[in-house]
């Protein structure tokens, strides 16, 4: 299986990509690092502890924790979108806590440990992912693959007019990342690809309900927020930009279209902050953009997912 770690601001859409990781038997998970970013840190762990319960492996997957803030600015939070992220559920008292060792420790030892072959999901903001290329210089070169949800192709974002969430809670961060050197860096970006291939609309939804499983029970409750904004600012249902991503890193095989880029982000804009600039003419590239999946193939997966009922 594939070595993984996924860096999270676990809310809503977090906790599917980590259904992703945790259940997906071509997928080694070595570890969730959790990030400042959509609802308050503690809530976050707390539906980070929830989703591995749900999936039944607590104790097997370690939780670590990193950045309570952005390297420079003070946290945004997205409460508005997600709520609590989990829809007022409660984690049961299960009894066990995060690991002592600090999520960037935790991350350079596992890039470490696997050398050339762990593939990083980050669907936070880039502050773990920073603070590790900062802290060790060989850090980029030993991961494989870096899977980043942030951005926006064509400047539209979700946040702001100009930029997308994750990128711009720590646009510094994610200014370090894109510039660290990383062999193959691979971006799913807010659009077009999430207002389209992504969406889950009410059909779709429906159809996950009437699974009646313990994991489609949880997915409903836990996506009904993000649904409810989506659809209040013009998409056809709710974005599932982090199950996807979480998904490619395990599996190429979804896209149908990608390009190579070079990837700039604005850090110092008034109005464009945490803007990404896709330069399409360089031919020092460094990153891949997903532009096209195979949407209905994406849902179907998950739904097969949704139906399944781990035992712990
Ligand atoms: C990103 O921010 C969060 O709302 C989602 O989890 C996703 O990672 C989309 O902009
Ligand atoms: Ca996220």
């Amino acid at each position: 299986p594939i070595p993984l770690l996924i860096d999270t601001d676990t809310a809503a859409d977090d906790c599917f990509a980590l259904l992703v990781g945790l259940l997906d038997p071509r997928a080694d998970l070595r570890g969730i690092t959790m990030v400042a970013g959509n609802v308050g840190f503690d809530q976050q762990v707390d539906n980070a502890f929830l989703t591995v319960g749900l999936a039944g492996r607590l104790g097997e997957v370690p939780v670590f924790l990193g950045a309570r803030d952005p390297l420079e600015r003070p946290w945004a939070s997205a409460e508005d979108v997600h709520g609590d992220g989990v829809g007022g559920l409660k984690r049961p008292d299960d009894g066990h806590v995060a690991s002592e060792e600090h999520a960037v420790d935790a991350m350079i030892r596992i890039a470490r440990e696997h050398k050339g072959e762990l593939r990083i999901v980050a669907i936070g903001p880039l502050t773990n992912i920073a603070l590790a290329v900062r802290k060790d210089p060989e850090f980029a070169a030993n991961v494989g693959s870096l899977y980043v949800m942030g951005g926006s192709i064509n400047a539209r974002g979700n946040i702001t007019p100009a930029a997308e969430y994750n990128i711009y809670v720590d646009p510094e961060a994610a200014d370090i990342v894109f510039s660290a050197g990383f062999a193959d860096v691979v971006v799913i970006s807010w659009d077009p690809l999430t207002i389209t291939d992504a969406v889950f609309d009410q059909g779709r939804i429906d159809r996950i309900a009437a699974l009646d499983t313990p994991l489609a029970r949880f997915f409903v409750r836990a996506n009904q927020a993000t649904f409810d904004f989506d659809t209040r600012v013009g998409l056809a249902g709710s974005s599932h930009c982090d199950s996807l991503t979480a998904l490619l890193a395990i599996d190429r095989g979804y896209v149908t279209a990608e390009s190579r880029y070079r990837l700039e982000v604005e850090t110092e804009g008034t109005i464009t902050r945490g803007a990404t600039v896709f330069d399409w003419q360089s031919d020092d590239n460094n990153v891949t953009a997903i532009e096209k999946v195979d949407g209905d193939r994406f849902y179907e997966y998950m739904l097969g997912m949704l139906a399944s009922t781990p035992v712990a």
